[in-house]
């Protein structure tokens, strides 16, 4: 069936997948190249180490500790090319309406265009709507932040609330944890986003409610969590301050898409700061969403958090693929997945402020393509998008690195680190440091029996402490975790999963798998709480769950 999609999306015409030339080349070279040892290619190559690097926008990469020789770079490159990439993010840059399921343009990329850039979404130009929200947003954290804007009884407002989930609280509380150094220590920022209503309980048990402002975060003000929880905070507040309906204006705000939705639950539409269906949830923490970033961090370094990504935006579109940092993260990924099995990815961020990172990453990558369908609708016949997980170092060597080194799978492993820290103790530093260096060794070189055995351990250990290596990673050097760093590594995956979902063909621009058990939610509520026992008509482990848990309330 001819999809609308085609036409719409100036798509280049692309063979599938595995019929790409590139594609039976990389699988005909994989074959060869399987077995070589890091090792060898170290031995063979002394400048491996230097060549195999990439610098771009103040972002280093070495990717030397990958398996791969020159001709797999080659031959990545050549699908990257015949896959359309290039047209594809020209496509992406123009305002096609590229996620065609939601036939909607995909334009995180214009939230940081400076003033004075054009970006057309059906014939207007929507760059200088992003600067009038980022206006609106500037003047609003100025009062906020100078104790200008008072709460319902005169004091100023010392704590703020992100209510949301998902794109509306992941990018917020990473981008808090990541740049907490830059923020205002005066302030208390907090993020509730589960519906476990401990969540709520616990972010505001020590609050002051006649200082406290909610910030309700929502592209569609309907999802299920935020909702409950934004009635949940607006009860609390009322009850605390003695119930002024007209003061909830002065507590609460709302970062949305939908304005009717805004006005219902209360909150003033002038306390509104938009954004558009061309964001996608998952790539909003620039937009209006990031309302809690800017209060937190301040306007100028919300703004030098945009020029951040601005720059790996330009990098991206300009730079050929074999000196494109995020094409080149996402192809090494295609080659992992595709054509060594590899199941997950780690990312291993070595900066504690990092340390929600790894779960951003979830989101971004794992919603965007993690899916089975091409953008015509066909069953892919190849894996898609892998785990994404990890944890800062150095907490995950002593955890789960046991298995990255010795178990039975290959993960390849993305080490982010920074020369410099505003942490400066002792040697501290150094030694996080050499630590990040240890591990990559480590993980691509491993440990020989002959070398155990040399050090004197008995034959029968020997196989236990024996470390294969050929462990691939990925290791981004980059100077400090300053607001623009942390915009550069968030455009930098964007990007990269922007490549993946291209290479694979899918849309990485919808979420349809989430909304089955939305609505199955929404069907077995009233069937917890009704008080007549409901007929059910679930499946038979459903039904016993469901009759379980009414039986347990009594
Ligand atoms: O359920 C998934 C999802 O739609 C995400 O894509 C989104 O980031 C999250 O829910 C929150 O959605 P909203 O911002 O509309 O509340």
């Amino acid at each position: 069936m001819a999809t609308p999609a085609a036409e719409e999306i100036k798509n280049p015409h692309v063979e599938p997948l595995t019929q790409r030339n590139a594609w039976k080349a990389l699988q005909a070279h994989s074959e060869k190249i399987r077995d070589l040892h890091l090792r060898t290619l170290f031995a063979d190559d002394p400048k491996r180490g230097e060549r195999m690097t990439l610098e771009a926008a103040g972002l280093f990469l070495d990717y030397s500790k990958n398996r791969i020789t020159d001709e797999t770079l080659r031959l990545l490159v050549e699908l990257a090319q015949e896959s359309g990439l290039k047209q594809r993010i020209e496509a992406m840059y123009r305002g096609d309406k590229i996620n065609i399921t939601e036939k909607r343009a995909v334009l995180h990329i214009a939230l940081r265009a400076p003033k004075g850039a054009s970006i057309l979404v059906d014939g207007e130009n929507v760059v200088p709507q992003v600067h009038e929200v980022l206006d609106k947003m500037t003047a609003f954290a100025n009062r906020i932040r100078s104790g200008q804007w008072t709460g319902h009884s005169g004091k100023p407002i010392k704590n703020v609330v992100n209510i949301g989930i998902g794109g509306s609280d992941l990018g917020p509380v990473m981008a808090y944890e990541a740049l907490r150094h830059f923020s205002d220590r005066d302030m208390t920022f907090r993020f509730v986003s589960n519906v476990d209503g401990t969540d709520f309980a616990e972010a505001v048990h020590d609050l002051d409610a006649e200082e406290t402002l909610f910030i309700v975060s929502s592209k569609t003000f309907t999802t299920l969590e935020t909702m409950t929880n934004a009635h949940t905070a607006r009860t609390w507040l009322l009850e605390k301050i003695g119930g002024h309906q007209s003061s909830v204006a002065k507590h609460f705000v709302a970062v949305s898409t939908n304005a009717a939705e805004v006005s219902k639950f209360g909150i003033d539409t002038a306390n509104m700061f938009g954004f558009w269906d061309w964001v996608g949830g998952r790539y909003s923490m620039d937009s209006a969403i990031g309302l809690s970033t800017m209060l937190a961090i301040g306007p100028e370094n919300f703004q030098k958090m945009l020029e951040g990504f601005h720059e790996i935006d330009e990098h991206f579109r300009t730079a050929p693929f074999e000196r494109n940092l995020p094409a080149l993260l996402g192809l090494l990924t295609v080659w992992y997945i595709n054509f060594f099995d590899a199941h997950t990815v780690a990312i291993l961020p070595y900066d504690q402020y990092l340390k929600r990172f790894p779960a951003y990453l979830q989101q971004l990558t794992m919603e965007s393509n993690g899916k089975h369908v091409t953008l015509d609708g066909n069953r892919v016949n190849y894996a898609t998008c892998p785990i994404y997980w990890g944890e800062p170092g150095t907490n995950g060597q002593h955890s789960f690195y046991q298995l990255i080194h010795q178990g039975t799978r290959l993960i390849p492993c993305d080490f982010i680190t920074f020369y410099r820290t505003v942490n400066n103790l002792g040697r501290h530093h150094d030694m996080l440091i050499a630590n990040v260096f240890a591990q990559t060794e480590a993980l691509a070189f491993g440990k020989t029996p002959e070398q155990v055995k040399a050090e004197g351990t008995p034959d029968w250990l020997v196989p236990h402490r024996v470390f294969e290596g050929n462990r691939p990673s990925n290791t981004i050097l980059a100077d400090e975790l300053t607001p623009k760093m942390l915009g550069k590594l968030v455009a930098l995956y964007e990007h990269s999963v922007f490549t993946q979902g291209t290479i694979w063909q899918v849309n990485s621009f919808d979420q349809w798998g989430v909304e089955l058990g939305k609505a199955l939610a929404q069907r077995i509520i009233p069937e917890l709480e009704s008080k007549t026992e409901p007929e059910l008509k679930h499946d038979s482990s459903t039904n016993n769950l469901i009759r379980r848990y009414r039986k347990s309330k009594g």
